[in-house]
């Protein structure tokens, strides 16, 4: 069994839907272990408490990153978590706390990375005139919205589409991609190569 921490500063619809799928069995093998907010109001935090899951909060305002940092990897150790994942999480993490857990923390990403970095990606694909938008999980390295890539969902922008319903659609897959890539990870059977992410098969 192997227990996952979540990070998140906001609405918490892909922590919820990783909450769901863990219940449903999807997700095997797993349990949410606590899970971590860095603003009292996120109302992620409030469906933690709803579910009957570990919720803290660890303010992040007025701390140092590194000092903030290490609070939440002081509690996400506390709680023996195995895989961190982050979602909707408005920190970069510092280079110190992507080293305590090597290959073991995953983001989701609103675009089909990387393509549209940081803020607002799925209205920055909107203006851009994308034909194809979508949405990445990814390791997380010690740059912003940049590790190895474990899966990618690729929608059409439709003619009618709007920034609005663009970002509903992206969000739906979402919540598909990123259990699907927390079972890659749990599972362990794939390897890097370079920046690629591949199956592991035996070659003779
Ligand atoms: C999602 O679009 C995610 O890709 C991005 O932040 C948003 C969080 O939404 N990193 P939610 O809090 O999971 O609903």
């Amino acid at each position: 069994m192997k227990n996952i921490g979540i990070l998140l500063s906001g609405r918490g619809s892909n922590f919820e839907a990783i909450a769901n799928n863990v219940g449903s069995g999807r997700i095997r093998d797993a349990r949410i272990a606590v899970v971590i907010s860095n603003t009292k109001d996120a109302a992620g935090i409030e469906i933690a408490r709803r579910l009957g899951l570990k919720a803290v909060v660890i303010p992040s305002k007025g701390k140092e990153r590194e000092e903030h940092d290490r609070e939440v990897v002081s509690a996400l150790q506390e709680h023996q978590v195995d895989l961190v994942c982050l979602a909707g999480y408005m920190r970069l993490l510092s280079p110190w706390f992507v080293q305590q857990f090597p290959r073991r923390i995953l983001n989701i990403h609103p675009s089909l990375l990387p393509a549209f970095p940081g803020l607002g990606a799925q209205e920055q694909a909107f203006a851009y005139g994308v034909k194809v938008a979508g949405c990445t999980v990814h390791f997380v390295d010690e740059e912003l919205d940049h590790g190895p890539i474990i899966v990618q969902q690729a929608i059409e922008v439709l003619d009618d589409d709007d920034e609005h319903t663009l970002a509903d659609r992206i969000l739906q897959r979402e919540h598909i991609a990123y259990t699907e890539a927390i079972n890659i990870v749990l599972q362990g059977k794939y390897k890097i190569v370079g920046r690629r992410l591949v199956t592991k098969i035996t070659v003779r």
